[in-house]
């Protein structure tokens, strides 16, 4: 009876994050295999849209000790999304990192959940060539640095047809339609990879797109989309107040109708691996076009040159799997003092895969119309500029006329020194 208990002890149990996929699903046979471990699997509700019950399910067939479905949409909106929104944050200045920010949140999950479960590793199902592994990895190790994190897929090293080989023996159900795709979806976009879209000189084919209109194919009017801001986050469209999740649904709906959001690029990954990506992120390009204008309005040209700084450094260490270093925090707190004042609204006009801004305002706009008429009316005395001038380009003067009076001595020397010849 003892000694039974303590082989018992023995088992290790390895929490596993869980998307429902012929990846993952191998996965857990792999680790029930290999590793002679119980199983645990966490599937977050990151506003993917899957069936989660279905997933549930699936886990369930495949003999998980126990299956954990958390809706975190939320937290993903108030702890990660938002602060994105406050930094513009946008990888190489396009890819509003959707999956990058769901990263360090699945990985704090399997973090929380092996401490509820007494589990001593956690796994996940990425890859050894793209950035996820690194986000998720570096966030466990840096919250629990004696949890094992095991990679199955980069253990394995199976190709697909192996994989699914491995599937049909462990009876573990595969979907018919698999999608010539690789896709990572969550609400503040949709990342796609693979099949055609390895072709940099090609068109991306019709179908990669589900969240966004052809141009071709948007409304023939234009649509207005009001967005109001409160300290630098969204918290109304069109005149209604919204709670951040019923928000960006909403903006991604009406954005994604007009054909605004679908962004196609070259990306450098952190492993130095270039890549070509199509991404859907119709309410992060939208609110932030919006967020970025309202700032214009209210804060300093010091401050927002500055800031543009700050916000690169904070992708940056979002899109390389930093979210837990310091600096994010430190940079964090820099933004925050910004957006006191970013208070106001923006309105957008949508057209046909285009967007722009077409109006703002703010209580603590500096902008001053008194100053910038040029109708009667003015309150700015032009005889300043006189002075101002004179000061501000003293340097530059002088430094010309310096330049001016050397270059006629080395004229002069060389003169003098042809005729001595
Ligand atoms: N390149 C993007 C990133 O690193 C997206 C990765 C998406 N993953 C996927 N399975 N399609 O954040």
């Amino acid at each position: 009876m003892h000694r039974t208990k303590s082989l018992l002890e023995l088992r290790s149990t390895v929490v596993l994050a869980y998307s429902g996929g012929l990846d993952t699903s191998v996965c857990i046979k792999w680790l029930q295999e290999r590793y002679s471990a119980d199983v645990v699997t966490v599937t977050l509700d990151l506003g993917q849209q899957d069936e989660l019950k279905a997933i549930e399910d699936r886990a369930r067939l495949l003999g998980v000790k126990a299956h954990y479905t958390l809706d975190v949409q939320d937290e993903f909106v108030s702890d990660y999304v938002f602060p994105a929104i406050r930094a513009n944050a946008m990888y190489q200045g396009k890819y509003p990192l959707s999956t990058a920010l769901g990263r360090p949140l699945i990985a704090k999950k399997l973090v929380e959940v092996a401490v509820k479960e007494g589990a001593d590793s956690v796994a996940h199902g990425c890859t050894g060539k793209g950035n996820d592994q690194v986000r998720m990895e570096v966030t466990v190790k840096s919250m629990d640095a004696g949890l094992r994190v095991i990679a199955p897929v980069r253990e394995w090293n199976m190709s697909r047809d192996e994989e699914i080989k491995y599937a049909i023996a462990h009876h573990i159900p595969i979907k018919p339609s698999r999608s010539i795709y690789s896709v990572d979806q969550n609400l503040w976009g949709r990342s796609i990879e693979s099949g055609p879209l390895e072709m940099p000189d090609q068109e991306p084919p019709a179908d990669v797109y589900e969240w966004t209109r052809l141009p071709e194919e948007a409304p023939d009017a234009p649509g207005y989309l009001d967005l109001e801001f409160t300290e630098g986050v969204p918290t109304a469209a069109n005149g209604s107040a919204m709670g951040g999740r019923e928000l960006i649904g909403f903006v991604t709906k009406f954005a994604g109708s007009h054909g605004v959001g679908a962004i196609d690029h070259v990306e450098d990954r952190l492993v130095g691996i270039k890549s070509r990506e199509v991404y859907e992120c119709p309410a992060a390009v939208a609110i932030i076009e919006a967020h970025r204008d309202l700032e214009k309005l209210v804060l300093t040209r010091n401050e927002l040159s500055f800031k543009s700084h700050v916000e690169s450094e904070w992708s940056w260490l979002i899109y390389s799997g930093l979210w837990l270093d310091p600096l994010r925090a430190d940079l964090d707190r820099f933004i925050e003092g910004t957006q006191s004042r970013v208070t106001g609204s923006v309105r957008l006009k949508l057209y046909k895969g285009n967007i722009k801004v077409v109006g703002r305002s703010s209580p603590y706009s500096v902008y001053d119309l008194g100053l910038s008429t040029y109708n009667k009316g003015s309150t700015f005395d032009q005889r300043s500029a006189e002075g101002f001038i004179q000061l501000w380009g003293l340097q530059a003067r002088i430094a010309s006329d310096v330049r001016k009076r050397s270059d006629r001595q080395v004229g002069y020397q060389r003169k003098t020194a042809k005729a001595a010849e």
